[in-house]
């Protein structure tokens, strides 16, 4: 079988750190058979999520949209820069919305459940915004998710990337590889069991 990734970056910053540390992930997937669809949340303004938005305008067609990108895949890799201890706004709003009723009147619940999913994170200080990765990832495991146990985040980020876009230091280059190939691993073993 073929893994569909869907890869999507808590930062929607042109230079963003945490997106170029998501190529490499994502390009090791890729040679382990995956397709990865990535996702830029500029690409999805959204309001904050209320319920009294939702009551008086619906679910936006922009999350629609997102709802089917997330049942056409089969695992999600994540990027979670860290703002203040903790993943982006942007970041937890868009899944919050996701989590949303579907097109069908199902809840957006299902899109998460079963879904296999692994996070990594990238800051310029010192933790690579670790704290932002384990908060998603306790998001994404009470939202259904299964994640996987290879975790990764890149501190001194501004320092780390080589002009061909892995990682100056080979031993994280390879850790960062490691998870895009995990990923790929576990969701097969998954879905052929
Ligand atoms: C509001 C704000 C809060 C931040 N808080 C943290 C933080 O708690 N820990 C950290 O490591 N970096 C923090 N940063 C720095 C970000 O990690 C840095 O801007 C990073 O490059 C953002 O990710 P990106 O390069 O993918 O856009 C913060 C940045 C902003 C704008």
């Amino acid at each position: 079988m073929t893994v569909k990734i869907l890869a999507f970056c808590g930062s929607s910053r042109r230079d963003s750190l945490n997106r170029k540390l998501l190529e490499i992930a994502a390009s090791a997937a890729r040679t382990d058979g995956a397709e990865v669809t990535f996702i830029t949340l500029a690409d999805f303004p959204l309001p904050i999520y209320d319920v009294d938005v939702e009551s008086a305008h619906g679910v936006p067609e922009r999350v629609r949209a997102l709802q089917e990108l997330f049942a056409r895949h089969d695992a999600l890799l994540v990027a979670s820069p860290e703002h203040n201890g903790g993943y982006t706004a942007v970041l937890k709003n868009m899944l919050d919305w996701v989590s949303r009723p579907t097109a069908t009147g199902s809840s957006g619940l299902t899109l998460f459940a079963g879904k296999v999913a692994a996070v990594v994170s990238a800051s310029p200080g010192p933790m690579g915004g670790i704290r932002a990765m384990l908060g998603m990832r306790g998001v994404l495991e009470k939202m259904g998710a299964i994640l996987i146990p290879q975790v990764f985040s890149l501190g001194s980020a501004h320092q780390a990337f080589a002009e061909n876009g892995g990682l100056v230091d080979e031993k994280a280059d390879a850790e960062v590889r490691r998870v895009g190939l995990g990923l790929v691993g576990v969701t097969k073993q998954l879905t052929t069991h």
